[in-house]
């Protein structure tokens, strides 16, 4: 496998296992407890900014107490034996956690902190929250703007770099592994869409069928952190 370079594209269920809530399942996903547009969404945050920043604070507290899982492990070790980048949807830390030296984040960080006004990085304090509230008043910024979480809303641009960057490592890719994703959020979904017209294998990796499940190369049926860990010696055998 020397000289390979192995593309990740992760989604929420990489970190299901750690114990982070998808967004679209039924019962337990994010979506089914808030509405996206009012809580994700800059119309959302400027109309009621002390809700959308309590519940970005109570994500942020929530990543710090879990801890990357097998999945996350196994993309990491792949390093001894291929290039791998991983172009992650996921706004938590844990592939960096858990060893991955290339992570580029399409949705930006909950780890990250910007003004509203003028986009000024922020790292001053954070009020603690031992539990989850409603409303949190957000920092100012020393312009009198907003501290927001510096994370992509629905109607936002992708970062620039992460984005191009993403390109570049399908576009470079030996094979693209699709992990964890309902594979329904554009652009970020057209990169596997990218692999496969490339040319390249798209290997999916999802308990339940996706958008992207009938077009896979491969569909495998299975949970991540069960199916990293052996996956990349069995590429040779998979891809025949
Ligand atoms: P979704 O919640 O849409 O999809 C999570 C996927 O993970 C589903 O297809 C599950 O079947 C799968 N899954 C669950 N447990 C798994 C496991 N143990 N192993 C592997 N897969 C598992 O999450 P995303 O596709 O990441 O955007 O959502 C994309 C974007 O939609 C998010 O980044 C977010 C959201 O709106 C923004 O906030 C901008």
């Amino acid at each position: 496998m020397v000289n390979v370079q192995v593309t990740v594209l992760s989604g929420a269920g990489i970190s299901a296992e750690s114990g982070v809530p998808t967004f679209r399942d039924v019962e337990t996903g994010l979506w089914a407890k808030v509405d996206p547009y009012e809580i994700s969404s800059s119309d959302g945050w400027q109309r009621h900014p002390e809700k959308v920043w309590a519940w970005y604070l109570w994500r942020h507290y929530m990543m710090k107490a879990v801890q990357p899982n097998d999945g996350h492990r196994a993309i990491a070790a792949w390093e001894d034996h291929a290039e791998v980048h991983v172009v992650t949807q996921n706004v938590d830390d844990l592939h960096e956690r858990g060893g991955s030296s290339r992570v580029y984040h399409l949705h930006g960080s909950l780890f990250e902190f910007r003004c509203d006004r003028c986009d000024l990085p922020y790292d001053g304090p954070l009020p603690a929250m031992p539990e989850p509230v409603e409303v949190v008043e957000p920092p100012t910024c020393v312009c009198g703007g907003l501290i927001r979480p510096n994370v992509v809303w629905f109607g936002e641009g992708l970062p620039a770099d992460a984005w191009d960057r993403s390109v570049d490592a399908v576009r470079n890719a030996d094979v693209a592994i699709v992990v964890g994703t309902s594979a329904v959020v554009y652009p970020a979904a057209g990169l596997p869409e990218l692999a496969l017209s490339s040319g390249i294998p798209v290997i999916e990796i999802n308990p339940e069928e996706t958008a992207l499940s009938a077009s896979a190369t491969l569909s495998l049926r299975a949970k991540a952190a069960s199916t990293l860990p052996t996956l990349l010696q069995r590429l040779p055998a998979l891809l025949g």
